[in-house]
């Protein structure tokens, strides 16, 4: 018989390096090398065929970077140039990172599809045990077709080497035990799922009828999603309302609750109960509170609070000053309810001003108060004085 090629078992990975070596420096080509796990250089000597794979993720790499570049500047450029604050549609900086992804798309995509054609789908085994030995180590080389003269040769130098076992195969391959038949069959079953699968794709392509639809689309909850209208029913809860209140007790984020009501009784209690804190009372910059009142309170109190704000002029009842004896003589806590609830025409100004930001409204107001002369009482206030009309 003819050989077809040889395998050769070894002990140890060691030995199984030093006859590829060996074998290869000798001139003779490697089939493929068998360990149980990988050994770092051996594919330098064994099966010499070079593998396409990084070639395949080099081109993939380049047509994903081209294709992500040509994509931003044909849609953002060409197709749809929209003016962004000015900024030119050509900016290629700002295309840099699309393509750059669409680059280790293409290159990550290239080098899965390369494996799968160079591999065919074919998973090799090496025989657990090879034909007509008995050791069964999982360390094995084999060498390609040898004629019967290089048998002897190579078989010296595998033996030298430190090979436990040399099988002969003959040509036609059968002894080997490899999987021929079996090859065959996973190679019409590879083609035939690829052409399915061209099929597939092609027929989808082709039975699209309307370009500006969606193709079949799966699982589309996420985009087509059905969202409820505020005051239309709900149909999951028993009560039927839409917007939905929040669990009882919860505590808003933000301002805490304060525990008054809206009433006068309440804003004299405040008065009693609330007190400047003592880290605003130890601020010594006043620009916060003066800012403060300039944006939310003189338009209405004026800028020394008088009460000669600007609505005035537009037909605003004129509030009293906050220099009357009255307001001086009012408490914090009871001026921290005003500005917290109003009063009769002054708004609330719990949305607009922080808790803090109010107290340090109160400290500017009694930083004028001490710096400006005590203002009369309004007209027609109970404290006021009769006013003599010629
Ligand atoms: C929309 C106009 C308006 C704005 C803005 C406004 N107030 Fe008033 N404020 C009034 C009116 C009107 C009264 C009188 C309410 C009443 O009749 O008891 C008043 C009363 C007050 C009082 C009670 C005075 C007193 O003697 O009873 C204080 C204190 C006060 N405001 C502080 C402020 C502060 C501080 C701000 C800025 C956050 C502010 N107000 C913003 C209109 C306004």
């Amino acid at each position: 018989v003819s050989i077809g090629g040889l395998y050769a078992e070894f002990e140890t990975e060691t030995t199984l390096v030093a006859a590829a070596r060996a074998v290869d420096d000798a001139g003779f080509d490697l089939g493929d090398a068998y360990a149980p796990y990988p050994i770092g250089d051996m594919h330098r000597w064994a099966d010499s065929r070079r593998s396409g794979i990084p070639r395949a993720g080099l081109i993939g790499g380049i047509l994903g970077a081209a294709g992500g570049a040509v994509l931003q500047v044909w849609t953002s450029a060409v197709s749809w140039p929209l003016d962004v604050g000015g900024k030119p549609a050509l900016s290629w900086l700002a295309f840099v990172p699309v393509a750059f992804e669409m680059t280790m798309l293409g290159a990550s995509a290239a080098v899965v599809l390369a494996f799968l054609l160079e591999a065919e789908l074919r998973f090799r085994h090496r025989p657990a045990k090879l034909p007509g030995t008995t050791a069964g180590t999982g360390f094995a080389l084999e060498i390609r077709a040898v004629g019967n003269t290089d048998f002897e040769v190579i078989s010296s130098l595998l033996c030298e080497a430190g090979a436990v076992a040399i099988v002969a195969v003959p040509c036609d391959g059968t002894s080997s035990g490899s999987t021929a038949g079996g090859m065959t069959s996973y190679r019409v079953l590879n083609r035939f799922l690829m052409a399915a699968a061209c099929l597939l794709v092609g027929l989808a392509i082709l039975l699209w009828s309307d370009r500006t639809r969606r193709n079949l689309v799966f699982a589309p909850d996420m985009a087509l999603s059905s969202a409820a209208t505020t005051y239309s029913p709900n149909a999951i809860y028993a009560d039927r309302q839409i917007p939905r209140s929040p669990v009882p007790g919860t505590v808003p984020r933000g301002p805490l609750p304060l525990r008054y009501e809206a009433t006068e009784e309440d804003a004299l209690r405040a008065g009693t109960e609330l007190f400047l804190p003592v880290d605003i009372a130890a601020e010594t910059d006043p620009t916060r509170g003066a800012a403060l009142f300039a944006t939310f309170c003189q338009t209405c109190h004026g800028s020394e609070g008088h009460g000669d704000g600007i609505t005035l002029k537009r037909g605003f009842q004129p509030p009293p000053s906050l220099l009357t004896q009255h307001a001086r003589d009012m408490k914090d806590g009871q001026m921290f309810h005003v500005l917290t609830y109003g009063q009769k025409l002054m708004p609330s100004h719990a949305l607009q001003v922080a808790p803090e930001d109010r107290w340090r409204l109160i400290m500017h107001l009694r930083n004028l108060q001490r710096r400006l002369p005590v203002d009369p009482p309004p007209f027609g206030s109970p404290a006021a004085p009769a006013t003599t009309k010629p």
